[in-house]
């Protein structure tokens, strides 16, 4: 079976996949599709290099069938369909000790601090499982964990339904905090500066704008009577994204922030002061988001299939990270790991 080894300084290597026998507590899955993420290229950018060991194998947004499991794990079995949720926390620390793991400070995240999906054949503990319900492809299955960050973000931003949301930023995450806003009864306007991701977005059926050429304050102040947005997303990870997130609430609206920034942000606390806001962040998922993404998935809610605008092998790897830098015409890209 394949796998492609990250050699540091943006090269890729195909090789084979080191069958890792599965010891007590594991399962061996044979991957599916696996997707990739900003984080997957900020990897190839050289960022993280630290938590790293070359040769690395990328990959946490997967699907695949169990092939065999070890020894104490009672709930699986091979042939099971699965997806993994890509987090291994200590279980003392004080954020494991408060109920927090998903933020564990000693938070091993699977595909950076250990090996990653983008391989035939891949180990990792049982305690990351969830099950993918027959109704669900596999294609579809490798889009559950970006769905699962967009619950958490979602459900951390407690957006009730008939709230106004706006979304700043329309990559696979924004999209999906969108989609999943707007399923929760939400009313949403999405901010995309990428006109293909734009035109993706109405497709779907949301109200999305480029505030390139839209006045996204005014806008949002229309559409709520002159009061503001009751949740801002801030999923664009730029400092235009961060001054406008103040622009857009409501008196005591409340801002979410979910992206990553390359430098820490210039944040305007006047406002904060001036409409007694509040912000909060939210970081990646809970078994609970990955059982309720499973669940919209399933169901058929969320357009998934649509949002997949590529799937390569294995051996194009490279080629799908050169295509994500083009930052053009494409949002989710699949990789098939199966030979
Ligand atoms: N909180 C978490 O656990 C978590 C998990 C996954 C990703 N992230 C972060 O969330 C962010 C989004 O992830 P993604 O995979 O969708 O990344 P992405 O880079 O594909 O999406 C960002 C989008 O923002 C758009 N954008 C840039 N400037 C803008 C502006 N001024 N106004 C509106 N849109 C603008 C870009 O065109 C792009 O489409 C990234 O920063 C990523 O690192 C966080
Ligand atoms: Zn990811
Ligand atoms: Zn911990």
């Amino acid at each position: 079976m394949q796998a492609v080894f990250f050699e540091g300084n943006r090269t890729f290597r195909v090789g084979e996949s080191v069958a890792v026998e599965p010891g007590a507590g594991q399962v061996q899955i044979r991957v599916s599709f696996c997707g990739i993420c900003g984080t997957d290229l900020h990897l190839f950018h050289g960022a993280m290099a630290h938590r790293l060991t070359l040769p690395h194998v990328m990959g946490h947004e997967m699907s695949g069938t169990i092939a065999s499991v070890g020894s104490g794990v009672a709930d699986w079995r091979a042939g099971d369909r699965v997806t993994v949720r890509p987090l291994d926390p200590c279980g003392h620390c004080p954020a494991c000790v408060a109920g927090h793991s998903h933020i564990c400070h000693n938070l091993k995240f699977i595909g950076i601090d250990t090996p990653g999906a983008l391989q035939g054949i891949w180990t990792v503990p049982a305690h990351t499982l969830h099950r993918l319900p027959d109704s669900l492809s596999l294609r579809e299955g490798a889009m559950v964990e970006p769905v699962a960050v967009a619950c958490h973000d979602v459900r951390m931003s407690d957006l009730k339904q008939g709230e106004f949301a706006a979304v700043i930023g329309g990559g696979p995450i924004g999209i999906l905090v969108a989609l999943v806003a707007q399923a929760r009864g939400a009313r949403v306007v999405l901010a995309e500066v990428n006109q293909f991701r734009v035109e993706l977005a109405r497709d779907l059926g949301l109200d999305a704008v480029n505030p390139l050429e839209t006045d996204l304050p005014q806008l949002v102040s229309d559409r709520t009577g002159g009061a503001g947005a009751d949740v801002v997303f801030e999923v664009s990870g730029s400092q235009a994204g961060a001054d406008t997130m103040t622009k857009l609430p409501r008196t005591r609206g409340r801002i979410v922030v979910v992206a990553i920034y390359a430098e820490p942000p210039k944040v305007d606390l006047f406002r904060f002061f001036w409409r007694e806001l509040k912000l909060s962040g939210a970081r990646v998922y809970e078994a609970e988001d990955f059982e309720l993404a499973i669940e919209l998935a399933a169901t058929g809610r969320l357009p998934l299939a649509r949002l997949i605008t590529d799937v390569l092998p294995l051996n194009r790897l490279e080629d799908a990270m050169h295509r994500m830098e083009g930052g053009g015409d494409c949002m989710k890209i699949l990789v098939s790991c199966t030979d």
